[in-house]
């Protein structure tokens, strides 16, 4: 089974606090989005292997680390998924970017795709699918299959804040894939929204509603 990381860093509980916040307008909210995902991707990249090149200070030659092996992409579920980039982005800015436009639908709470542009490479690539919000797990599931059937392998999923439905439903489908969650919250309530969750991560970010 793929590993579950829950955030513990002051610093996203705190912004977390404000991208709650129903008082937050958009512009807040966007910045705050981005810095956790920066946050996160501290995390996320821990694993990330090193290897050792020959270099020299203004004071001698010496060995030190870099970052070796696979490259990486960076692909969000639009639309929300959009406001997690740049923050990811920041920390590795060599990350080639894919987007896949899925939407809920609003009476049966099932994924439909409308987009789809991924790196040519992904197969050789380490994927990080991002998306605010993992509620039912359907979006998430759904971008995850798509990436495996384009030939995907080394998937992680970040999101900031998961139902304990949608976890599971990612977990059960896709047990190889590492998701990293800010905060694990309460419950779907009966619209499959988050509860106390955000609200809807897109029209905050966007400013849409
Ligand atoms: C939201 C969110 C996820 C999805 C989560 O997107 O950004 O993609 O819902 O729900 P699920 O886990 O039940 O699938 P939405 O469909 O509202 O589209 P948007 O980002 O364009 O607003
Ligand atoms: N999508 C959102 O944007 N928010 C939720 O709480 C659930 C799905």
């Amino acid at each position: 089974m793929g590993k579950v990381v829950v955030m513990d860093h002051p610093l996203i509980k705190h912004k977390l606090t404000y991208i709650r916040d129903k008082n937050t307008g958009s512009k807040e909210f966007k910045e705050l989005v981005s810095e956790v995902s920066m946050l996160m991707g501290y995390e996320v990249t821990r694993d990330m292997e090193l290897e050792e090149i020959e270099i020299e200070t203004p004071i001698t030659k010496m060995k030190s680390q870099v970052i070796a092996g696979k490259k990486v992409g960076l692909v969000p579920i639009l639309r929300a998924g959009l406001g997690m980039v740049d923050g990811m982005l920041n920390l590795l800015p060599a990350a080639k970017v894919g987007h896949i436009g899925l939407y809920r639908d609003p009476e049966t709470f099932k994924p439909v795709e409308y987009y789809c542009k991924l790196p040519t490479d992904i197969e050789e690539r380490k994927l990080i699918v991002l998306d605010p919000m993992l509620a039912t797990g359907g979006s998430a599931s759904a971008a995850i299959q798509f990436l495996k059937d384009r030939g995907a392998s080394n998937i992680k999923l970040v999101c900031l804040i998961a139902a304990p439905e949608g976890l599971k439903a990612v977990q059960d489908a896709h047990p190889d894939v590492d998701i990293y969650l800010a905060n694990i919250d309460e419950k779907l309530n009966s619209d499959a929204y988050i509860v106390p969750g955000l609200g809807d991560a897109g029209d905050r970010l966007f400013g849409t509603k």
